[in-house]
């Protein structure tokens, strides 16, 4: 698939380019909040486990953070989806600086069908961006039939829209959260850093949704798992300064696996 296209093929159709396209770049940045080093990361790495040999789907795989760790943490076959071809793109150029045989498909999750079955699907803030819950079960089916029988679901999942007026601006992130949504509902999070600020629409999703669809799918929910953060990031910032991000926790990582 050629990287800069603007249009993408979804469920039979063209869709416009999607909002990812243009912040790409200063997405990618936002990988270095201390957020994500010390709670996100390590938390979905922890759950992904040893992947020595086995093969991985990363969908929803942006510029490639997690692909590239997933393929240095010795997986076999290592694929990244994501409906966004500028974030494919950055994917690809890295890829290209540094080979490592990470295959990257620029496509939506929820139509995927030929890319062969998996071991583990990972999947960082994919389903939060399900606008309802047609587009949530495709996902859920997509990702069930990609796994082998037995095979695991790794989903972190952002759950701002479950917190209102709590002030992550400590983190390097608003919203525009401040009364309780409504199933479904959209909202947005803007990421606060020193070089630029951006937006973002994430969709408010209960965990009795996500699991009916791992369940409608053939997915049996193993659990979910809350943030933590790492010694290292407690010493680096102090316990107060994770005070808020462990009392109102809005990342959740559900592991699921094929029944
Ligand atoms: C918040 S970013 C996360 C990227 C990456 N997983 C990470 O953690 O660095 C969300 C990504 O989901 C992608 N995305 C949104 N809807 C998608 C869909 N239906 N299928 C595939 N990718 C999608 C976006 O293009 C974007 O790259």
């Amino acid at each position: 698939m050629t990287a800069g296209v603007v249009l993408c093929f979804k469920q039979g159709t063209f869709c416009v380019s999607p909002e990812y396209d243009s912040l790409a770049h200063a997405y990618q940045r936002s990988k270095s909040l201390p957020f994500r080093v010390y709670s996100e990361i390590p938390n979905h790495l922890e759950i992904l486990g040893d992947l020595r040999g086995l093969d991985v789907l990363d969908l929803a795989c942006g510029e490639g953070f997690y692909t590239r760790l997933i393929r240095h943490a010795g997986a076999a076959r290592v694929v990244g989806v994501d409906v966004s071809p500028q974030m494919i793109a950055l994917a690809r150029h890295q890829e290209h600086e540094a080979a490592s045989g990470i295959e990257y498909v620029v496509g939506a999750a929820e139509s995927i069908h030929d890319l062969g079955t998996f071991d583990v699907v990972s999947t960082a803030f994919l389903l939060n961006c399900a606008a309802d819950q047609s587009i949530l079960n495709g996902m859920t089916q997509a990702i069930s039939r990609s796994l082998v029988p037995g095979g695991r679901l790794v989903a972190t999942l952002g759950d701002l829209g479950h917190q209102p007026g709590v002030d992550y601006s400590t983190y390097g992130m608003s919203t525009n959260v401040t009364a309780g949504l409504a199933e479904g509902a959209p909202y947005n999070i803007t990421f606060l850093l020193d070089v630029d600020t951006f937006s973002i629409t994430d969709f408010n999703h209960s965990q009795a949704t996500y699991a009916a669809a791992c369940q409608a799918a053939g997915l049996k929910v193993l659990g979910w798992h809350p943030c933590t953060v790492t010694d290292e990031g407690i010493r680096q910032y102090g316990t107060e300064y994770w005070y808020t991000w462990l009392s109102n926790p809005c990342l959740w990582r559900l592991e699921a696996q094929k029944i």
